[in-house]
């Protein structure tokens, strides 16, 4: 047993947090690694069983590897979808959605192994820190969270290969990317590199799970997503759990060029980034949601709901997954999906994806109180009626803001003309009976 204790590191498999494996025994700890897979590219059990080897061989005392893909689909990711999770309006949060997830278990190692601290890999630059932070935190408040990488002196890549070669820690530069990707089920986020530039567009290179609109296939597809009480069940009237659905959507939508994202994003910490995300199957999921909600729901509780979304978005981006706000919010949503179950149909083609239909047996479309045509059930005498109550507050101001102007004598021409002549001789202004008598002949 180390001098510190344990620590539970959750670790990646790459060079930094490899880096960190080792710095962290350095510094007096026994390391526990934990990776957790959420749908990112190794996802599969070998590529993990290799990782948690490599930790191993590392020096890590345990090492845990946790298939949360399911899991973060159908408590993460199906509340982003009841809230249409986007934060700036723009970004379906997906690396946001991820560390709630991952801190449930590696807060459940800690326990386990009686470790003192929680460690993460994460720059003092960005969100992700705050996220491991507060939601770390949030489920265990007597763990300490360490991250060194903010404060130990390996800044540059050079200087982490030399310490990762000085070490044993395998390098392979290959493997080296240009950009900060971190990537899950729910999309894929780049950042960093010649990005780092706001006028620069991103290189063709940096994108992977969609096709360059431009070369996307000459043929259009359709697409059905099916619901079910505000969830996505089916495409094209096949059932699958959410975990394939997403996975599916971001093949086909993605293979037609639709899911990229490029935005200038206010980090909590106060600066602003050029983020590239492709959400290719969050995108299409969150716009077909949208239309089925739109169909599905009263006015009130969409234009209630929408306003709510946005601090939803800012909650979950600001790391406050696990906050009574948040949680209340939840609540809010989950009553408002009961009725939304139906079928939306997406349209893609060379980048762009597009509702072309939706139905629902809930519908609140009424086809007699919305046509035109024959078969009108709308009472249109009704409203006559209707507009003088619902406008009367609105009349009643008006005609004391134009006593108040009469009392001054402040009428203009476009007023006296609105009141008529005759009330405007009444007023008795020079001006008025001027302008009035001019405006009499038109
Ligand atoms: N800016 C995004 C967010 O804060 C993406 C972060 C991606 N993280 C990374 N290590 N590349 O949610």
């Amino acid at each position: 047993m180390s001098e510190k204790g344990k620590v539970v590191l959750a670790y990646s498999g790459g060079l930094d947090t490899s880096c960190l494996l080792k710095y962290l025994q350095d510094e007096g700890y026994d390391v526990v690694s934990c990776i957790a897979s959420l749908g990112q590219p190794s996802s599969e059990r070998s590529d993990i069983e290799a990782i948690s080897d490599k930790a191993k061989s590392l020096g890590a005392v345990a090492a845990y590897d946790v298939d949360i893909r399911d899991e973060f689909c159908e408590d993460f990711v199906a509340k982003a979808i009841y809230a249409n999770g986007m934060y700036e309006n723009k970004y379906p949060l997906l690396s946001a959605l991820s560390r709630p997830a991952i801190c449930r278990h590696l807060v459940r190692v800690a326990q386990k192994e009686g470790a003192v601290a929680v460690a993460h890999g994460c720059t003092g630059k960005g969100n992700d820190q705050v996220r491991f932070e507060l939601e770390c935190k949030a489920l265990d408040p007597t763990l300490d969270i360490l991250g060194p990488v903010r404060s130990w002196n390996l800044t540059t890549r050079s200087s982490e290969i030399e310490y990762a070669q000085a070490h044993g820690i395998p390098v392979d530069a290959t493997k080296a990317s240009p950009y900060s990707i971190d990537e899950n089920v729910w999309g894929r986020a780049i950042e960093c590199g010649v990005l780092e530039n706001p006028w620069n567009q991103a290189p063709k290179g940096a994108w992977s799970i969609t096709v360059d609109p431009e070369e996307a296939p000459d043929e259009a597809r359709d697409v059905v997503i099916g619901f079910e009480a505000g969830l996505p069940v089916s495409i094209d009237g096949q059932r699958m759990k959410l975990y394939d659905l997403v996975a599916a959507l971001n093949g086909i939508v993605g293979s037609h060029g639709f899911g990229r994202i490029d935005m200038i994003e206010d980090r909590l910490v106060g600066l602003k980034s050029r983020e590239c995300y492709e959400q290719p199957g969050a995108l299409a999921i969150i716009m077909a949601h949208k239309q089925l909600e739109s169909l599905c729901l009263p006015g009130d509780v969409l234009h209630v709901k929408l306003d709510l979304e946005h601090e939803w978005s800012r909650q979950v981006y600001n790391g406050l997954w696990y906050s009574p706000l948040k949680d209340a919010l939840d609540a809010f949503f989950a009553s408002t999906q009961k009725t939304v179950t139906g079928e939306v149909r997406l349209h893609l083609y060379k980048g762009s994806c597009t509702v072309t239909g939706s139905r629902a047996d809930s519908s609140m479309y009424d086809f007699g109180l919305a046509t035109y045509d024959k078969g009108d059930t709308f009472d249109r005498t009704a409203a006559k009626g209707f507009m003088d109550l619902f406008g009367l507050p609105n009349r009643v101001w008006a005609e004391r803001r134009l006593e108040r102007e009469k009392a001054a004598g402040l009428l203009g021409a476009a007023q006296i003309q609105a009141m008529g002549v005759k009330e405007a001789e009444a007023a008795g202004t020079n001006q008025a009976s001027a302008e009035g008598s001019a405006s009499a002949g038109k």
